[in-house]
């Protein structure tokens, strides 16, 4: 698979402007999500990682096969940045989402060793409201046992329906154990094709 870096920045306007496409990957900072870019392109280091998190801090396009976006976006919720950064994170991606007409399906990241956290569940809440598209993804699934990841799974299936009819496409990742790629790739490809031609309408 060809994967390819096009470009990072803080602003919209200035993403790609070609009409292909797009799937964004968001979550909780540290939660894996430069790491699953790296792990679905097999390449190491087409996206920047840390065990600190914070890392991801501009909207970055990566060009896929020719045909479509992996966008990797700041991490939401981390509690050490100062104030004033977590409302420019906030107005950064608030505005990726409602503005970017490319923007097919976010894949919404949640780490699989915790309970479900109420900042993931407001984050869904309100793209459920605003009508955004969006998958469960676990992520560092090599981290716990099957038995725990069942438990927090269900947890947190209960909790969904608590407000939602059905649970969204839901997907179980590990990059560090390299599980998950093709699922998250069968389905990009699936709503590729379902789309067609048709993204130009979007514009
Ligand atoms: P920000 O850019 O700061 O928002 O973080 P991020 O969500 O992009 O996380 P990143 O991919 O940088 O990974 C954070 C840390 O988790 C790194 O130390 C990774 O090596 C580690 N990590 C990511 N995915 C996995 C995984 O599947 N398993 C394990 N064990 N560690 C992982
Ligand atoms: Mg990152």
């Amino acid at each position: 698979m060809k994967a390819e870096f096009i470009i990072s920045n803080t602003r919209v306007d200035k993403c790609p402007q070609e009409p292909i496409p797009e799937y964004a990957f968001i979550g909780r900072s540290n939660v894996g999500k430069s790491s699953l870019i790296n792990h679905i392109a097999q390449v190491k280091n087409l996206a920047k990682t840390s065990s600190k998190p914070g890392k991801t801090q501009l909207i970055n396009h990566f060009k896929m096969d020719d045909k479509w976006y992996l966008v990797d976006l700041p991490g939401y919720g981390y509690a050490k940045t100062s104030k004033s950064a977590k409302k420019t994170f906030q107005a950064l991606i608030t505005r990726y989402i409602k503005e970017r007409k490319n923007l097919i399906n976010l894949f919404v990241l949640i780490d699989s060793r915790h309970e479900p956290q109420k900042i993931d569940l407001e984050f869904m809440q309100w793209l459920g409201e605003n009508g955004v598209p969006f998958s469960m993804v676990f992520t560092k699934i090599d981290k716990i046992s099957s038995n725990e990841l069942n438990k927090n799974t269900s947890k947190y299936k209960k909790k969904m329906l608590m407000t939602w009819e059905e649970m969204p496409k839901t997907f179980i990742t590990s990059s560090e154990s390299k599980i998950g790629r093709l699922d998250i790739l069968n389905y990009i490809e699936e709503l590729n094709k379902q789309l067609g031609g048709e993204i130009r309408k979007l514009f």
